[in-house]
């Protein structure tokens, strides 16, 4: 599942389809990678159109359901709230606290569909994460292993009262996609971890005001170091 800055990803007779959800189309690429089937899925669509608050998580997650996958590699811009970590950083994120305010929050609304309590207690997948850590050390990368990553409803940055606020109750990384994309996944049975890619100091940390252009040109330095753990991870 790409993030912002990873819009594409090279795949072995790659191809995009359309898969017909309950909440719509959504249209990801097929293809091979070493051994293995592989979707390739954009969180914002295709073209990157869509704003975090607007992103159609469950037809996202039920199309990869769907196509038989079982587990998800998801990338996440994140600004640091954290002095252990830096611009330019991935971590592996291992628990969220969940600031939205305007999503679908799951599958099951109740009636036919039911209502499912899904256990949280892990919320990203540590047998997948620990893939992820090999794949790193195969290829030399840091990549650290634990962050609790709080998920703000955006498009618009935080302000550095909500940050202050964040650190407070013990956020290390902050992004605007990882809930409800974790939950639905859980809810499916897919077994899903995610990469933080650390493009800026969160607002107030930073000298300067944050500007969506800043996050974009950090995320194209860390773009193929990404591309390459992904690739090992598959390959492993
Ligand atoms: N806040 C919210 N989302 C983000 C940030 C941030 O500072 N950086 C990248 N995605």
């Amino acid at each position: 599942m790409g993030g912002t800055g990873i819009e594409h990803f090279e795949l072995t007779d790659q191809r995009v389809i359309s898969v017909e959800t309950p909440y719509g189309t959504v249209e990801p690429m097929i293809g091979k990678l070493a051994k293995h089937d592989l979707v390739f899925m954009s969180r914002h669509g295709r073209d990157h159109a869509t704003p975090p608050h607007l992103v159609n998580y469950r037809g996202n997650i039920w199309a990869l359901r769907e196509l038989g996958v079982r587990k998800i590699v998801a990338t996440a811009a994140v600004g640091s709230l954290s002095p252990n970590h830096h611009l330019g950083e991935l971590v592996l994120l291992d628990q969220f606290l969940d600031f939205t305010k305007s999503r679908p929050l799951t599958f099951y609304e109740g009636g036919q569909q039911g209502v499912l309590h899904v256990d949280m207690t892990e919320p990203y997948c540590s047998s997948v994460r620990q893939v992820i850590i090999e794949a790193a050390k195969h290829l030399g990368l840091v990549v650290k292993n634990g962050a609790c990553y709080v998920c703000t409803e955006g498009p618009r940055f935080e302000t550095p009262a909500e940050i202050r606020m964040f650190q407070l109750l013990g956020a290390d990384l902050v992004g605007m996609t990882s809930v409800p994309e974790a939950v639905l996944a859980r809810e499916l049975g897919m077994c899903y971890a995610s990469i933080g890619m650390v493009t800026n100091e969160a607002a107030g940390i930073a000298d300067h005001p944050l500007n969506h252009a800043e996050v974009m040109q950090n995320l194209k330095e860390l773009e193929m170091n990404v591309a390459q753990l992904i690739q090992t991870t598959f390959e492993l």
